[in-house]
């Protein structure tokens, strides 16, 4: 199969585009065609070697995909033929290419209504936002929350559910995606490059904070006291509260079929919508990690592979 893949760590020239062995179902597993996979801002930390460094080589990025179930395995409960997507269980990666092979429980059923594209371009940041704002903030209608980042993938699907539970909703971004996040159901929305958001929202019941660094650190300053904050962009672990009365979480994203259902569900009743979608073949990854690696990205940055 043609792949895009790394030998070594470092910046993005080290991604290539070539040929890598077809993969095989093994017991609960399934091989799928992949038709689309999308790229995440964890792929070039990956490839960077910002997390523990990768435990083989060559490597293969790519957290989500959607496409059509080639094989079978053991256990395995779908069909050959059947349309499919999801997010790979944590510690699998690879979906840069043509061809995967994975738990057949961490994926759903593909609505035969919806586009390969659309339904992988919500897949992992829907399931995140849905365990960071359902699970973890357990936000409830009438509360204040500020969405750090929300031009962002999981950011903007972050804007959208917080909406449909009720909540009122800030958020920030560069002037530029105002309209893009308006669109999304933001309530208020800070323009962070020209005013500190610590001056501009107070009194916030959550943060979810998808931006990291000194962001990060500054949105305890916005909250109530025994207000709740969500860091997705900080490290494995939430940082340090700069305060003693309120509460600093990290959502723990697991993968199950559930979520994947759940998302698709989202999607199909319009609760939420498709992001802006920016497309690349499977060859131009290497340029689709150059804009994710910029962090001013406007939605999600898609691998056309079929
Ligand atoms: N399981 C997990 O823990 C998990 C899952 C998914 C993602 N993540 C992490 O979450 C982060 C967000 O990922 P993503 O894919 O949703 O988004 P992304 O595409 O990485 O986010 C880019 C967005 O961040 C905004 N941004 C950059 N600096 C900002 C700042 N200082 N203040 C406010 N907004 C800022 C940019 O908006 P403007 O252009 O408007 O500035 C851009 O739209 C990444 O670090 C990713 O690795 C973690």
């Amino acid at each position: 199969m043609k792949a895009v893949y790394f030998d070594e760590h470092g910046g993005s020239e080290v991604l290539k585009y070539g040929d890598l062995p077809d993969p095989t179902a093994g017991d609960g597993e399934i091989v799928a065609d992949i038709h689309a996979a999308s790229i995440n801002g964890a792929d070039w930390k990956v490839r960077q070697g910002s997390y523990a460094p990768v435990a083989f080589f060559p490597y293969v990025c790519g957290r989500d995909f959607s496409g059509v179930v080639t094989e079978v395995g053991a256990g395995a409960d779908f069909e050959v033929g059947d349309e499919v997507f999801g997010v790979l269980p944590v510690g699998q990666e690879g979906t840069y290419c043509e061809k995967v092979a994975t738990k057949a429980a961490v994926l759903a059923k593909k609505p035969a209504e919806l586009a390969h594209i659309d339904i992988d371009a919500v897949s992992l940041i829907g399931l995140t936002a849905i365990i960071s704002i359902e699970e973890t903030l357990k936000l409830k209608t009438g509360e204040k929350i500020l969405i750090q980042g929300g031009a962002g993938g999981v950011a903007g699907f972050a804007i959208q559910l917080a909406k449909h539970i009720g909540a009122y909703v800030v958020t920030t971004a560069s002037e530029h995606n105002h309209e893009y996040v308006r669109g999304l159901g933001a309530d208020e929305i800070i323009d962070y490059n020209a005013v500190d958001f610590t001056r501009a929202v107070s009194d916030c019941d959550a943060v979810f904070e998808t931006v990291g660094g000194d962001t990060g650190i500054k949105s305890f300053n916005i909250l109530k006291p025994g207000g709740r904050a969500a860091f997705i962009a900080s490290g494995m672990k939430s940082p340090e509260p700069t305060r003693d009365d309120v509460q600093s979480l990290r959502p723990v994203v697991g993968r199950d079929r559930h979520y994947m259902e759940r998302v698709a569900d989202l999607l199909k009743q319009g609760v939420v919508t498709v992001p802006q979608l920016q497309i690349f073949d499977l060859k131009n990854a290497v340029e689709a990690q150059k804009i994710s690696e910029s962090r001013h990205l406007r939605g999600k940055l898609m691998l056309q592979i079929r």
